[in-house]
């Protein structure tokens, strides 16, 4: 791949291991690419797609997905920046999301935060998403998930859960097994 044009990837994206497509894989990010009138118009399948395969879009999966779709990698990395649902990191097997926009602040959403970070051993006041050692849990603030009249809401993976009490919050963690 010819990267000699590129705009630079942002650094937090280069600690991160590289990844490899298989063949079956390949395949199937072809086929897909096929049902788009342009090439470009298939990168957020793509994203997800290499999201649900390796857990997280590395800097190496922004430029493979750039070199595919014949666009700048900077192209890519703006989608995985501005779209929540997208990790920049491995994230643990249980992804604690919890919301913090102004009901869900109000409701309480700074104190469940810090509820789960006490439990699992972690900052509350560090900055972006923080992952226990043993990677089963990973906690991060969220913007709305558009149940502001339920707060505090979290998502627990893919699961919404909403009136999230401290007593409701250990409940969820106790079902992470
Ligand atoms: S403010 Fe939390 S869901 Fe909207």
């Amino acid at each position: 791949m010819n990267l000699s044009n590129a705009q630079p990837v942002p650094n937090q994206l280069l600690d991160q291991p590289d990844f490899a497509v298989s063949a079956s894989m390949l395949s199937e990010i072809d086929e897909l690419i096929t049902h788009y009138p342009k090439k470009r118009s298939a990168s957020l399948m793509l994203l997800h797609s290499i999201q649900e395969h390796f857990g997280y879009i590395s800097r190496q999966a922004v430029e493979w997905i750039a070199s595919k779709l014949e666009l700048q990698p900077i192209n890519v990395y703006e989608l995985v920046s501005f779209y929540p649902m997208f990790h920049q990191k491995r994230v643990g097997k249980y992804h604690l999301r919890v919301c913090r926009t102004l009901s869900c602040a109000l409701g309480g959403a700074y104190e469940l935060h810090e509820h789960f970070c006490s439990k699992l051993g972690l900052d509350a006041h560090a900055h972006g998403p923080q992952t226990t050692k043993d990677g089963k849990f990973t906690v991060e603030f969220v913007e709305c998930l558009a149940s502001c009249g339920t707060a505090p809401v979290m998502m627990c993976n893919e699961a919404f859960h909403e009136g999230v009490s401290p007593a409701k919050a250990d409940e969820i963690m106790g079902r992470c097994k």
